[in-house]
């Protein structure tokens, strides 16, 4: 199972915003039998975490701002295997080297490539005869460790 949520193309995550609906790009996925997935969705914007509070305080004595980059956030789970709780961040973003929580590791940060050809696509993909071309479309190969 894959559990996946972001932010919307407002930076906001759906508890944070009242015009969303409150699962608003929150989604599970069955993995196949093989290991593999595809999904589609916008792509997720780099936003500032709330800095109205002590944490905003912190920041500013630090001499760091509220950026986070954009990432997507993913819960990956499989009978025998540890859970895993990670976030992935596209390569392009300008606020990799400024994270304000500190979450960027090389690991996590992938290359997004746009694509024009939909044949291209994963052909698991639900949405792949529908998507307005060209899309961002990028690859995770992930392991889970053993349990
Ligand atoms: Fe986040």
């Amino acid at each position: 199972m894959l559990a996946l949520w972001q932010n919307s193309g407002n930076g906001l995550y759906a508890q944070q915003d009242r015009d969303q609906a409150p699962t608003n790009y929150h989604a599970r996925l069955k993995v196949a039998d093989d290991g593999s997935f595809a999904f589609s969705t916008v792509r997720p914007v780099s936003y500032k975490v709330p800095d109205d509070g002590p944490a905003g305080d912190m920041l500013r004595v630090l001499g760091r701002d509220a950026w986070r980059p954009a990432h997507l956030h993913m819960i990956i789970q499989a009978p025998g295997h540890r859970p895993l709780i990670t976030e992935f961040f596209p390569e392009d973003d300008e606020h990799l080297d400024g994270d304000a929580v500190f979450g960027v590791r090389a690991g996590l940060v992938l290359p997004f490539s746009r694509a024009v050809d939909r044949a291209a696509l994963p052909a698991v993909l639900a949405a792949r005869d529908s998507l307005p071309m060209p899309v961002w479309s990028a690859t995770l190969n992930l392991a889970l460790a053993p349990a």
